[in-house]
């Protein structure tokens, strides 16, 4: 098989947003759109990755990584000028050169697949990816000849009434012999509507000297969508999410409400989880099976154990167990280790914090900074004291501990194995294990106190 190299295109602003976030940034079910187009790109057998960066360069380049390499293009002058800009890594290379626009979030790895193959059986120079929609507007028209064949692309701007009429369009990913590409890109003008160098006129070139030029079309336009402005970011959005969903409920996932679900590509998720409305899932989050997750529950980056419950709750970053009970109203912030059975109730942030198993904060916490054992109870309105206005420090609670209401724990300290914290305490040292703590100012009744002060009114 002959090499394969692919060039990404993602230079440009993308006025049309009319935002401070270059346009291939925008994300669609929560990863920027380039990152989309890269991630199927490396599905496929490449040589070599080339991503072409302009605008918010370094941003692109952060986002991709190791995954491309780049070739920066200062001033836009078209899509032929910026693949032009990977003149230095590819040109004279044998091979075939896949490339494909950052805008177009949605396509798949099969769909280029098919494209490469294409090319390659019907030996061409240059193949278009190519499809068909009823209303093309903005989109490169497809002009065949006679006998059916491709003859050009023309630009919507530079399309003449008739030629607008055409509903097959460009996608903007194209396979080229790369060798044919890099002669062909010299002889691309930019004498047209817009004054650009348009990719698009290297179908006509090539054709025109003689060479065998393509098209294969794919009958989802859907997957070719280009976004150029934030409307159609959302269509974008809303196809993708309902690609993703429709996957979880052929895998056996129960998602309630798919509209209002939102759930991000590498999102895993066992069966018989239930996902409830208004929940944001994303990142590299996995939720193992038989699952409660939402109503309105945002979690990112976070491994989910069988069998747990997460309602109307936050989470992000963080390892989360079998058999755990969080929320409603939790907000389990990043590094937080929490083991099967634990339960996390209402209005309790957590941070930083592991809780070893079967332990609970059912009501009105904050436990940051914090190793708290197993089968601990920490009673409503306990807090961790961690932060005394310059540096954090660790509140560390052992197995068996019972934490009474209301206490706070003013950290470093330790709490030893089985100990009882009196409700109300401010524990400012360590206590040891199997001990009772009472750390508050002893009661004291004043009997028939109150008829004293009515007599002095
Ligand atoms: C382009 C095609 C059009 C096709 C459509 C499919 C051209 C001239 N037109 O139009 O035929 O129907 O895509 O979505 O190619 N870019 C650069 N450097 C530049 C210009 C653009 O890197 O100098 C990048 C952009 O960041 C973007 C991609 O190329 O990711 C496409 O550019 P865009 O301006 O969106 O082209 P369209 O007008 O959508
Ligand atoms: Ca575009």
């Amino acid at each position: 098989m002959s090499k394969r190299y692919a060039v990404i295109l993602a230079a440009g602003q993308g006025t049309r947003m009319k935002s401070k976030l270059y346009k291939v940034l925008h994300p669609v079910c929560g990863k920027p759109m380039v990152q989309h187009v890269a991630d199927q790109v490396s599905n496929l057998h490449i040589n070599e990755i080339v991503t072409i960066i302009g605008h918010g360069a370094d941003q692109v380049k952060s986002q991709l990584g190791e995954q491309s390499s780049y070739c920066l293009q200062e001033e836009q002058l078209g899509t032929a000028h910026a693949v032009m800009q990977a003149k230095d890594l590819l040109e004279g290379k044998e091979g075939v050169t896949l490339v494909v626009c950052g805008d177009t979030p949605l396509i798949k790895s099969e769909t280029m697949e098919r494209l490469f193959s294409h090319h390659e059986e019907t030996k061409a120079k240059a193949t278009v990816l190519t499809a068909y929609t009823e209303d093309p507007t903005g989109y490169g028209r497809i002009i065949r000849n006679d006998h059916g064949f491709v003859e050009k692309i023309v630009e919507h701007k530079d399309a003449s009434d008739e030629e607008r009429k055409v509903k097959e369009i460009n996608t903007g990913t194209y396979c080229f012999d790369n060798q044919a590409l890099f002669e062909a890109l010299n002889n691309v003008s930019n004498e047209n509507v817009q004054g650009e160098y348009y990719l698009p006129d290297v179908i006509e070139i090539l054709k025109n000297a003689g060479e065998i030029v393509t098209a294969y079309q794919t009958d989802d336009f859907e997957e070719t969508l280009g976004v150029n402005d934030r409307v159609a970011l959302s269509q974008a959005e809303k196809i993708l999410r309902k690609r993703i969903n429709t996957l979880h409920m052929r895998n056996g996932v129960g998602i309630i409400d798919p509209e209002n679900t939102y759930i991000g590509t590498d999102v895993k998720i066992g069966s018989d989880t239930i996902i409830h409305p208004g929940t944001i899932l994303n990142g590299q989050t996995t939720i193992a099976s038989d699952c409660i997750i939402g109503p309105n529950t945002e979690i990112k980056d976070c491994q989910i154990g069988e069998g747990t419950v997460i309602r109307q709750s936050v989470a992000h970053d963080s390892v989360i167990g079998a058999g755990v009970n969080i929320g409603p109203f939790a907000h389990i912030r990043p590094q937080s280790q929490i083991d099967d059975e634990v339960k996390i109730g209402n209005f309790v942030e957590i941070k930083k914090a592991s809780f070893g198993k079967g332990s609970k904060a059912s009501h009105l916490s904050y436990i940051g900074d914090a190793e708290v054992g197993s089968d601990v109870n920490i009673g409503c309105g306990s807090i961790t004291v961690n932060y005394d206005g310059k540096n954090k420090f660790l509140t560390k609670i052992e197995d068996h501990v019972f934490i009474g209401c209301n206490s706070n724990l003013v950290a470093p300290v330790t709490i030893g194995k089985g100990a009882y914290v009196a409700a109300g305490s401010t524990v400012t040292e360590d206590v040891p294990g199997n001990a009772l703590t009472i750390a508050r100012a002893r009661q004291v009744n004043k009997e028939n106190y109150a008829d004293k002060l009515n007599q002095k009114n």
